[in-house]
């Protein structure tokens, strides 16, 4: 909670501005996620489920390219409509999404290990959307940013996730919270305000997905080298703060939350 809410002994009510109703997954089959009650100074984020915002994003853009870092057992990587490249040391395969005609590459390494590798370069691999779903701590998620944005088309899109944590155990820098089974977005959050700090040429849109939000970012630019300038500045300044002291307030006001089924919307309508 910040000073301020402290202060003034109660908490920062935000409204939530989604509607439960999803774009597919929790309306077929899923079941509809309980709503916490809004706590402290976080937000409920009640948009459709980030899976359904991320299939409508590759119906939209159709890259030819996606690359996925992180994959876990490829729920975000059954979404692929095309040929990709799928980046996880420890992928938990079920059964891939094998398109007919369309190339597939499963590399299991670490992100920064495959980005490395030289591999996207031989095999002319330039994606047009990302999702970076990998470890959930900022230096490592702004080292993912930094090296897709290096091997993306100029214009290319990428999708964040797990950028508004909704309790402050949910945002610790500690990862043996995975094995407890429960939540954990981890701090990347760092990566949305470092951004909006430093890159003002890029659009970043962040949603209202559920359950930790998904941050969309258009306009990537190859040849931009600011971020990997100010690395070791973001890890100076960022690294070992946490939201509390921040401000949580400060983070969440740095910018709006929008509808991901109004994104999707105009998305559709822009790209037809
Ligand atoms: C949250 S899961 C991915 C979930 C998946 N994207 C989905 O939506 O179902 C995070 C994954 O990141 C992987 N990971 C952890 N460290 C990584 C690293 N350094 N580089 C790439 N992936 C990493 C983990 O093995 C794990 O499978």
């Amino acid at each position: 909670m910040s000073l301020i809410s402290k202060l003034r002994g109660k908490t920062t009510a935000r409204k939530p501005i989604g509607k439960v109703t999803s774009l597919g997954r929790l309306a077929n089959g899923g079941s509809e996620p309980e709503i916490p009650p809004v706590t402290g100074e976080f937000r409920v984020n009640d948009g459709p489920h980030y899976l359904d915002v991320l299939a409508e994003l590759h119906r939209i853009l159709r890259p030819d390219w996606y690359l996925e870092v992180g994959t876990r057992e490829g729920r975000s990587l059954a979404l692929a409509l095309g040929n990709y490249v799928a980046i996880d040391p420890d992928f938990h395969r079920q059964s891939p999404p094998l398109l007919p005609g369309k190339r597939a590459h499963f590399l299991s390494l670490t992100s920064d290990d495959a980005f490395a590798s030289g591999f996207l370069e031989r095999e002319g691999v330039r994606p047009q959307f990302g999702f970076l779903d990998g470890m959930h701590l900022s230096e490592f998620l702004m080292r993912d940013f930094i090296n897709y944005e290096r091997v993306a088309t100029a214009g290319s899109a990428v999708a964040l996730h797990d950028c508004l944590p909704f309790t402050h155990a949910a945002e610790t820098r500690d990862d043996a919270v995975i094995a407890t089974g429960k939540p954990w977005t981890g701090d990347v959050w760092k990566v949305v305000w470092w951004l909006l700090q430093h890159r003002p040429d890029l659009k970043v849109t962040v949603l209202d997905a559920w359950r930790s939000g998904l941050v969309v970012i258009e306009g990537l630019d190859p040849a931009n080298t600011v971020l990997s300038g100010l690395y070791d500045r973001f890890v100076a300044e960022m690294r070992d703060i946490r939201l509390q002291d921040f401000g949580t307030d400060r983070y969440f006001a740095a910018f709006d939350v929008h509808s991901s089924s109004r994104f999707i919307e105009t998305l559709r309508k822009a790209k037809a």
